[in-house]
């Protein structure tokens, strides 16, 4: 079997295949239900296409930028924590992101240091959450600033669900005795991933390098940090807009937001993006898909703040879906861990190649030479498909007047 695969679900099953049962549980993740993860895919199936018969685009202009810097097509990396899924983690999502031209959001949970990972793609943000005090927080992003970040993304949308109806994998504190003895039978039905981390001289890490104020300071494993961050009091707007101005003259991004007047508030923050995301399912279940809630933000606030989109993308057309509802561009989440997994760098590459592949199938299809030109009419979109959550107020420009709040709609999901 060769290395390279032709979908991102055959990533997904050779993730499957290659990684011990609790460390692929942990990247499909899905809170409680999993009906918010299920939605973010079920919701792109819903949409379909109306192409053109004659007339195909034969450029594909897909160049854009994003928080002030360019990308050869807009398809970001969204920051995802631990990635005990690979040795190199996110040093080689960082290569291959950078090889393909794109930008990546590192995760305060990551297992590689920023410093690391910025060398390896300087177009690189370094995503907050909001833990400890506000002290604590500015000394994290004097680092991100030393490190050469090209930005900060702050994702506040964490609500500390843990209760999954299919079980929460087992993740050791640390990799030790007793987590071998735990894993060991796992691990050994997976002996080619054991393999991949013996042959670099260590086992997979679980502490998270970011969480530190100084870089080479001893780190917290991933559960200490989560034990001080569910003890930190959750940020106020008026902390958002705080922590927005430690660093004025770098792009910030408010990732998370699935309501219109949340958008709004973001802006009033000085954002200079955001992303619609629901945090790929890992949240509140039962909050809609976030593509669902895209239109309403995305007419809402004009070319107010660069909307993004995350959640649910795994192929190229749905790329060129949530770009025809007003996104600049999306992030990815569990596409690329699953390259990463099934082939390393090269895995993430082969990700962000399928993905512009398809997104060009899709330019030509429906005749457009560059992104710039998707719009609605690209889609058959059933009735009810939107969501429009949360109030737009009067004084707002750009607000879609009359448009139904959620409580008029039928049962939301
Ligand atoms: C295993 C996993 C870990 C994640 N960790 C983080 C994180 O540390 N910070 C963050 O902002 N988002 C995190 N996310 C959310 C992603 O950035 C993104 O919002 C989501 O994965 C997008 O959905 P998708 O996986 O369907 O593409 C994580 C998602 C997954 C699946």
């Amino acid at each position: 079997m060769g290395k390279w695969f032709e979908t991102v679900a055959e990533a997904q099953r050779r993730a499957k295949r290659r990684l011990p049962k609790g460390v692929y549980g942990a990247l499909v993740a899905g809170s409680e239900k999993g009906l918010t993860a299920a939605d973010n895919l079920a919701a792109f199936d819903e949409l379909g296409f109306a192409p053109h018969s004659a007339g195909l685009a034969n450029d594909k202009q897909m160049a854009t930028t994003v928080m002030g810097q360019e990308l050869s097509l807009p398809v970001m990396i969204s920051p995802t924590g631990v990635q005990a899924v690979h040795p190199d983690g996110e040093v080689a999502v960082a290569r291959a992101a950078a090889a393909r031209g794109t930008a990546m959001g590192l995760s305060s949970m990551a297992s590689k240091p920023m410093e690391e990972v910025v060398a390896a793609n300087p177009k690189t943000f370094f995503q907050l959450y909001w833990v400890g005090d506000r002290d604590t927080m500015a000394a994290k992003v004097e680092r991100a600033k030393r490190a050469g970040a090209a930005g900060l993304i702050a994702t506040l949308d964490w609500s500390f669900s843990y209760g999954r109806d299919w079980g929460s994998p087992f993740i050791p504190e640390k990799i030790n005795f007793e987590a071998m003895y735990r894993y060991a039978p796992q691990v050994a039905l997976k002996p080619s991933w054991l393999w991949s981390f013996a042959k670099t001289g260590a086992i997979p890490d679980l502490t998270v390098p970011n969480m530190v104020a100084t870089p080479g300071d001893t780190a917290p494993t991933f559960f200490g940090a989560y034990g001080q961050w569910m003890q930190s009091p959750m940020p106020t707007w008026e902390d958002v807009a705080w922590l927005r101005n430690l660093w004025p003259e770098a792009p910030f991004m408010l990732k998370g937001i699935m309501r219109v007047d949340d958008a709004k508030r973001a802006i009033d923050a000085g954002a200079t993006a955001i992303s619609v995301s629901n945090h790929g399912g890992n949240n509140l279940d039962g909050t809609p898909a976030s593509i669902r809630a895209l239109p309403a933000v995305a007419e809402a606030v004009g070319d107010q703040i660069e909307v993004l989109l995350d959640g649910g993308i795994r192929r190229g057309s749905d790329v060129a879906k949530a770009l025809a509802l007003g996104a600049r561009a999306v992030m990815i989440g569990r596409a690329y861990l699953w390259g990463l997994a099934a082939n390393g760098q090269a895995g993430v590459e082969n990700v962000l190649d399928l993905l512009r592949d398809g997104l060009g199938s899709a330019m030509v299809g429906l005749g457009h030479p560059s992104i710039t030109e998707f719009s609605k009419d690209d889609l058959v979109i059933p009735a009810g498909f939107e969501r429009h959550l949360g109030e737009d107020s009067a004084h707002s420009p750009g607000t879609a007047a009359g448009a139904p709040t959620q409580q008029e709609k039928p049962a939301p999901r």
